[in-house]
């Protein structure tokens, strides 16, 4: 999956976003709080909204796999 700029104004990637979601943000205010993302101009705050719902909804199966896994 390519890295893409979510937030121009403040240079915060996908990537960067996800990796504090996975570190247990789960709110935008929380990707705003952490990582600047959408404090500026606001225009990437739906697709940071995104990201957290995609997030929520694949959630409980990462936690499902890492229990089959046993991690
Ligand atoms: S593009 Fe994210 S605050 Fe402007």
């Amino acid at each position: 999956m390519a890295n893409r700029l979510v937030c121009l104004c403040n240079f915060v990637d996908e990537k960067e976003i996800r990796l504090v979601l996975k570190k247990g943000a789960e709110s935008t205010a929380d990707i705003q709080r952490f990582t600047r993302a959408g404090t500026s101009c606001g225009r990437c705050l739906p697709e940071i909204d995104e990201l957290v719902l995609n997030h929520k909804k694949n959630k409980p199966e990462d936690q499902q796999r890492k229990l089959e896994l046993g991690q």
